[in-house]
């Protein structure tokens, strides 16, 4: 796939991209000597394992190993593809990705996509612009206690009750119209009307987190059913990734300290205008894992905020349920679970912005819910429902992925089944002894081609040091094609840092071995490398000599060796003596 990005434009993006700065805006790293370090964000780390180095434009974790570049970062750490994250980039520096002329799928997918941000922006301007021109639509949003400064921030906007009325209205092109017809912005009827699916609908533009519209939710306000819908999926708006609110929260505070979710659009909005800045919720669907995961990216603390009817609550349990496998020691989840039939929206226009704020202080833990839900139905007198308990709870527990959390919570557990003794806990724990994710410890066999190649990989401008390669070309030596094929391209390109050259052989044969590489924790202190790399060639030369010393010398007793191979042992003992 990457051969369609031109190899020039990737190398640029990362020249360009500084990779702690590319981490430190989502995860909060600390200076320390060189490097930059922080507890790893892809596995449950409770000391700062996980490593940024400026220099090498790389990253890596002692604990779970994983490494990279500022691409790979974003595959990883944002759940993108590779060509995703090269948009990110690009966006990140302003650039347009230079897709190779005679590509056709991921070119146009690239070129369509440029073109639906640009119309959805487009019409979502104009909708913005309706509302105001619409008395009906601004009187629903003052009913609904909506003022100008969140329509404003949101963008809230009016589509109008008739699509051709509209076009005159804000003097919408044919071109446009056609435009958003092939884009399946609007529709076509049965009449081969063009119509908007959102007309008579107030319009909440949902954006990404680059502030860039992709899609909307309407409301009705004529009790037209359903009551919202949302815009179909396209290459930009995928529902089960995005989180309306987002970005709104994260103009105010970038890096906010908690999310609080609720259902719908309104309650988002009403809470924000009731100084409740944090909120956001997942347009209307169920939270899916890819939600979780963009929360947590974004805060350490996530609310949930559920009606407490029954529909609410199976949410809240399903949601604690997908919620689970991702908390940590420091990422955690609570729940407020409201009265019957209210939600945010109505229950703070009853009991004021301060009672409200008190539930939000109130909220339950992730181990209260947790309990009180899963006790629901027991009998805590009666052993089988005991037994029941701990077959429905320990297997929730062993989701988590934090052994101080799953040790706090199965010591509830027990208790609640009346284990009271160390003994008998610790035979419990035993005997609920979980699968751990297991964190891959790499020992690698550490030979010195393996540490010649890794000091290269890690500091490509070694290869400044080497003047002729010469001595090489005949070698037997296993890694040294590996080897010269590194040198080549480090030389090659004389500024390429340890990011850059992996980059260079992503989905190449050898990326596996460099990537092993470049985490090989040499130990060696930063002034002996340049030396002990000029060692390691002299040693490795050394032991080739003396191979083909020793080849020739069992040859001579032999055959005996010819004029040419007398003279070639003559001077290698003569090298081997220096
Ligand atoms: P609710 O039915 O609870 O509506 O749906 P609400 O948010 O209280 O809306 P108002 O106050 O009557 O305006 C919660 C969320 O579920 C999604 C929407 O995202 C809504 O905000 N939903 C609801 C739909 O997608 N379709 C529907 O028909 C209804
Ligand atoms: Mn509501």
């Amino acid at each position: 796939m990457s051969g369609k990005i031109p190899k020039y434009f990737i190398n640029d993006l990362l020249s360009k991209t500084n990779i702690v700065d590319l981490i430190n805006t989502r995860i909060k790293l600390k200076k320390n000597g060189k490097n930059y370090q922080t507890n790893c964000p892809f596995h449950n780390d409770k000391t700062p394992s996980f490593t940024v180095s400026y220099e090498k434009q790389f990253y890596y974790c002692f604990g779970c190993n994983i490494h990279g570049n500022a691409i790979d970062f974003l595959i990883n750490y944002e759940n993108l593809n590779f060509i995703e994250s090269i948009e990110e980039l690009s966006l990140m520096h302003g650039l347009l990705i230079p897709f190779e002329n005679n590509v056709q799928s991921e070119q146009n997918d690239y070129f369509k996509k440029q073109k639906l941000y640009l119309l959805t922006d487009k019409i979502s301007k104009l909708y913005q612009k309706n509302i105001m021109l619409t008395s009906s639509a601004c009187e629903y949003l003052i009913q609904r206690g909506i003022n100008k400064s969140m329509i404003q921030f949101f963008s809230i906007g009016f589509s109008d009750f008739n699509w051709n009325f509209f076009c005159k209205k804000l003097n919408i092109t044919k071109k446009l119209e056609t435009e958003l017809f092939n884009y399946k912005i609007i529709s076509i009827n049965k009449n081969k009307k063009k119509y908007d699916p959102f007309q008579g609908r107030i319009i909440f533009p949902i954006h990404d987190k680059h502030g860039r519209t992709i899609g909307f939710g309407g409301r009705t306000i004529e009790n037209m059913s359903p009551k919202y819908i949302n815009s179909t999926e396209t290459n930009i708006f995928y529902k089960g990734k995005q989180i309306y609110g987002l970005y709104q929260v994260k103009k105010i505070h970038p890096k906010p300290k908690y999310l609080l979710v609720v259902e719908g659009y309104i309650d988002v909005i009403i809470l924000t205008q009731n100084k409740i800045d944090y909120v956001v919720s997942s347009l209307g669907t169920s939270i899916t894992k890819e939600h979780v995961q963009i929360l947590f990216r974004n805060t350490d603390t996530v609310i949930y905020c559920y009606d407490g009817d029954i529909a609410g609550k199976n949410a809240a349990w399903r949601t604690l349920k997908i919620t689970l496998p991702y908390i940590s020691d420091k990422k955690t989840i609570k729940f407020i679970i409201l009265p019957e039939n209210e939600d945010p929206d109505s229950i703070i226009k009853k009991e004021g912005a301060k009672n409200f704020k008190l539930r939000i202080k109130n909220a339950l833990t992730m181990s209260k819910f947790f309990f009180k839900n899963i006790l629901k139905g027991i009998n805590l007198s009666s052993s089988d429902d005991k037994f029941h308990l701990s077959v429905r709870a320990l297997p929730l527990i062993n989701c988590i992925s934090s052994d101080t959390i799953q040790i706090y919570l199965k010591q509830i557990l027990a208790r609640i089944i009346g284990i009271l003794d160390d003994y008998q806990f610790e035979k419990f724990l035993y005997h609920q002894k979980n699968k751990k994710n297991n964190i891959l410890q790499y020992k690698n066999k550490q030979t010195p081609m393996r540490t010649l190649i890794s000091l290269l990989v890690q500091n490509p401008n070694l290869s400044t040091l080497v003047t002729s390669i010469k001595q090489f070309n005949k070698s037997k030596e296993k890694g040294i094609p590996i080897f010269l094929e590194i040198l080549k391209t480090c030389s090659e390109n004389p500024h390429f840092n340890t990011g850059q050259l992996l980059e260079f052989y992503r989905n190449s044969e050898i990326i596996n071995i460099l990537k092993t590489l470049s985490t090989l924790d040499h130990m060696i202190v930063e002034e002996k490398i340049k030396n002990v790399f000029l060692d390691l060639l002299k040693n490795i030369y050394k032991k080739d000599l003396e191979k083909r010393q020793e080849y020739l010398i069992s040859k001579e007793r032999i055959n005996g060796l010819t004029m040419y191979e007398k003279k070639e042992i003559w001077s290698i003992n003569k090298k081997l003596k220096k």
